[in-house]
This record gives C-alpha cells, sequence and structure tokens, in this order.
C-alpha cells in the first residue's frame, strides 16, 4: 500500500474532553479523518446510515471523481480503456496492477481457455433449475459451488491468483450462458478454444444444433466496451458486500456470490433490467408520455423512481453513461436496428436534464440508463443484463478482495448501532 499524505490534526470537542484526529490525504488529494481510536477513547461511535461519508478502506484501484464525472481503473481513464482494450486486458489490469504484455496476454488467453468448461457434474445442476429461474439466482448459486469443486483455491495469498482469476472469468461466462440456454429448453453449446472471450459468450448464448453463428464483430467490440464499462467501481454495495464476507475469513467464491446477489437489486446493477421495463412500460401503458412519468418520480407521495438516474457518487454525468450512451447509438446504426425504445429513452433523459427536481438533486442518467438498449440490439434477453453486469464486475470484486486480504489494516466488517428498543424488562 502506498504511504498517504499526512495533514494534521482535526479537534473534536465533547463532554469536556478534547481529542485530535488524525487528517490524511491520498494521491487524488481526497481528504479523510482518521477515527479509529475515537470510540475507546470517548465512548462515542459516528453514525452514518448508507456509508455516505464513510471510508472503509485506502484503495489502490479506481479512481472516481463524482462531481468532475472522472473514472480510472488504476490510474488509466475510462474512455481511454473502453477505445483501446479488450475486457480481458482490463481484467488483468485490474487484478495486476499493470496492463499485461504481449506475453502475458497469451499466457492469461490461455488459462481462459484452459479452465473454460464447467464441470460436467456443476452442469447437470441446471437440469433441476425451473426454466423461470431468474440467470442471476442461478449464477450466484454456481459461484458458490465452485469453492465445492475447486477447494484447494481457497486460500487467499496471491499464488495461482491467474488461475483462480480465470477460472472465475471463464466458467462465470458458461454459467450464464447456459441458463439462458436451458430457459429457452435448448441445448447448451461448449466455449471452443479458437474464439476470443467475448466471441465465445456470444457463439455460446446464439449458435444452436441446426444453425450456425459467426459472432458478429460489431457485437463482440460493444461487448468488450460494455464489460470494461462495468469491471470496477470502488467501494460499492456489491465489492463492499464481497469484501464483508471476505473478511471473515469466508474463501473468494463465496464472496463473490454474495456480490451477485448484491448486485441483483435494481437499486444497483439490477437497474439496467428495471430500465427497460420502465421504458417498455411508459411506451404501453403511457402511450409514451413521457411527462406523467417525470411529474410520478417527483412525487414523494409515489415510491416510483426513475430507474437508470441518479447516483450516490456522481453529481455530474456518470462517465460510464456517455461511452454507453454513444456506444448505443454506434451499435443500432451499425446493425441497422431501430428501436423505439432508444428514441423514448433520450426523450426521457432529455426531460430529465431540462427539470429543476432532478437538476437540483444533482441526478442524471447513470450506467445502466443506455447500456440495456444495446444488450437488447445484441439480441440479449431482458433478465441476461444483470448477469452482463455481475460478469464485467468479477475482476474487479477480485481485485478488491485480494486488496482487502492483503491489507495490513484489514479486519473483519463490524459495523456499530446505535440501539433505540426497549430498555431491559422481564417476560411476566
Ligand atoms: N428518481 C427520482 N428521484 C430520485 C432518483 C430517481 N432515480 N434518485 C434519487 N432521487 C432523489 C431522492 O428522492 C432524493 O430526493 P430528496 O432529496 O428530495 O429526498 C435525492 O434524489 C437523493 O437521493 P438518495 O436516494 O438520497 O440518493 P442515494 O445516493 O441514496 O441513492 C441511487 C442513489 C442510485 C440508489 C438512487 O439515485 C436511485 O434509486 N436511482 C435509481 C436506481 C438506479 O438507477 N440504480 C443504478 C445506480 S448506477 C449502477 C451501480 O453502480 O449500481
Amino acid at each position: 500500500m502506498s504511504e498517504v499524505n499526512k495533514l494534521g490534526k482535526a479537534t473534536l470537542k465533547f463532554d469536556g474532553k478534547t481529542i485530535e484526529l488524525p487528517v490524511f490525504e491520498g494521491s487524488e488529494h481526497e481528504k479523510a479523518i482518521d477515527i479509529r481510536r475515537l470510540r475507546k477513547e470517548t465512548g462515542l461511535i459516528t453514525y452514518d446510515p448508507g456509508f455516505v461519508n464513510t471510508g472503509s478502506c485506502q484503495s489502490e484501484i479506481t479512481y472516481i471523481d463524482g462531481e468532475k464525472g472522472i473514472l480510472r481503473y488504476r490510474g488509466y481513464d475510462i474512455n481511454d480503456l473502453a477505445e483501446k482494450c479488450e475486457f480481458v486486458e482490463v481484467a488483468y489490469l485490474l487484478v495486476h496492477g499493470k496492463l499485461p504484455g504481449k506475453k502475458q496476454h497469451q499466457i492469461f488467453s490461455t488459462h481462459l481457455n484452459s479452465h473454460s468448461m464447467l464441470h460436467e457434474d456443476m452442469r447437470h445442476f441446471f437440469d433441476n433449475y425451473p426454466d423461470h429461474a431468474h440467470p442471476m439466482a442461478t449464477l450466484s448459486a454456481m459461484a458458490v459451488s465452485l469453492s465445492s469443486f475447486y477447494p484447494e483455491l481457497e486460500t487467499s495469498k496471491k499464488e495461482n491468483i491467474d488461475i483462480r482469476v480465470t477460472r472465475l472469468l471463464s466458467k462465470m461466462r458458461a454459467a450464464a450462458a447456459f441458463s439462458y440456454k436451458k430457459s429457452i429448453g435448448h441445448p447448451i453449446v461448449q466455449p471452443r478454444h479458437d474464439l476470443s472471450y467475448c466471441e465465445n459468450f456470444l457463439n455460446m448464448m446464439f449458435r444452436t444444433p441446426v444453425n450456425g453463428y459467426e459472432p458478429d464483430p460489431v457485437c463482440v467490440r460493444a461487448l468488450n466496451k460494455l464489460l470494461i464499462l462495468h469491471a470496477d467501481h470502488e467501494q460499492n454495495c456489491s465489492a463492499s458486500v464481497v469484501k464483508m464476507v471476505g473478511s471473515s475469513d469466508a474463501n473468494l467464491y463465496a464472496s463473490i456470490s454474495a456480490g451477485i446477489c448484491a448486485l441483483w437489486g435494481p437499486l444497483h446493477g439490477g437497474a439496467n433490467q428495471h430500465v427497460i421495463e420502465m421504458l417498455e412500460r411508459i411506451l404501453k401503458k403511457d402511450r409514451g408520455n413521457v411527462k406523467k412519468v417525470i411529474e410520478r418520480a417527483k412525487d414523494k407521495n409515489d415510491s416510483f423512481r426513475l430507474m437508470g438516474v441518479g447516483h450516490r457518487v456522481y453529481k455530474s454525468y456518470d462517465p460510464r453513461a456517455k461511452v454507453a450512451k454513444q456506444m448505443c447509438t454506434d451499435v443500432l446504426d451499425q446493425m441497422g436496428v431501430k428501436d423505439p425504445l432508444v428514441d423514448l429513452a433520450q426523450e426521457l433523459e432529455e426531460a430529465v436534464l431540462a427539470d429543476d427536481y432532478f437538476k437540483s438533486r444533482s441526478l442524471y442518467p447513470n450506467i445502466d440508463f443506455y447500456t440495456g438498449l444495446t444488450y437488447r440490439a445484441m439480441g440479449i434477453p431482458t433478465n441476461m443484463f444483470t448477469v452482463m453486469f455481475a460478469i464485467g464486475r468479477i475482476p474487479g470484486w477480485i481485485a478488491q478482495w485480494l486488496e482487502m486480504k492483503e491489507d495490513p489494516d484489514g479486519r473483519i466488517g463490524r459495523p456499530r448501532q446505535v440501539y433505540t428498543g426497549p430498555t431491559k424488562r422481564k417476560v411476566s
């Protein structure tokens, strides 16, 4: 871990006591008060629901400036990475801290191929899931099942990390495609060594015994970009869950499985599915009446929120959404696809950007606003969108988990509370 810059002390006075708490800053000048001695010396704890002001760690992986709309992995700007890299290179970057050279890329790709098949017994799991099973439920179950099939990997050390990473990346990709095939009653398609990571996924999704399939280079490029946009986002809900589970010394697969469940929620990665369902409802039920939907989203007596809008950290346009929006237009143009939901999404975005309610709260479209429209154009079904997010996020979760394991300040995650229930009483 790099050294932090010490900035002096903050003074806290309470109940006749004064304590000095160290203040430090990170490499991008984010400042923090170190409160580790607070309870011991004052009896006070901090109260911060949703961890809005709480820094849980120091990290060298991902940098976000939510005010300026900046996102960087290991110092590289998200636009640069999305433009010039393949997803597997970015996965390597997140885990190892540097982009792979030609030889490292080759070795990483060989590992991805060698570990791409699912154990036959795991494949049989799919026979017993109902056809309507949500693929996120299946994916989470498959992730934790890997710990039964590969128990030797329950170490927290960095040794064999490429094998662990590539096993997870490859096998989760296969599990995702198999769950789709199962849901439509088609036989599964096995991965192939002659195809790249993204080509393989598309082939497993769309090849059938009666129809050949050639992955469209437009879709392959788009998928690489989309997975890169999803690859990490520092201490978000699912990454924090992965680390919280890992902090108890649970294995990597169990931790990732928990992260997949956290991502599933509609306020997090599940929003991409809900955006499309919302747009479909507006088109069909509200006859495209954007004004009505905006009024509902602003009404404090209505629990409805615009999906794909707003973010805890970004108080300007989400830089991932910028790339996703441009890509959506490009992909649909290149594929010659016309989708009325795209026009509706653009109309809705314009209405959001012009409205005082959203402006005053700094609410902008987030990554999930446009990604689903691109997945849809590629033929990926709506209930698979959050699975796509999960596949992209796996390298980020692993990188965050590994960093936590190697953190000399690391301890089991265990927040405190302020109890407000009944005081001591007796059963009468
Ligand atoms: N529609 C209408 N109002 C909203 C929305 C929205 N989508 N998002 C936030 N607000 C309002 C909220 O009602 C509150 O208003 P007020 O100050 O009057 O009480 C204010 O904006 C601040 O919202 P908050 O709920 O305190 O913000 P948060 O940081 O706790 O929540 C969020 C962030 C992403 C959960 C929230 O913006 C939201 O629910 N968005 C819709 C779901 C969504 O798109 N999630 C995907 C996030 S990006 C992918 C990822 O990384 O997870």
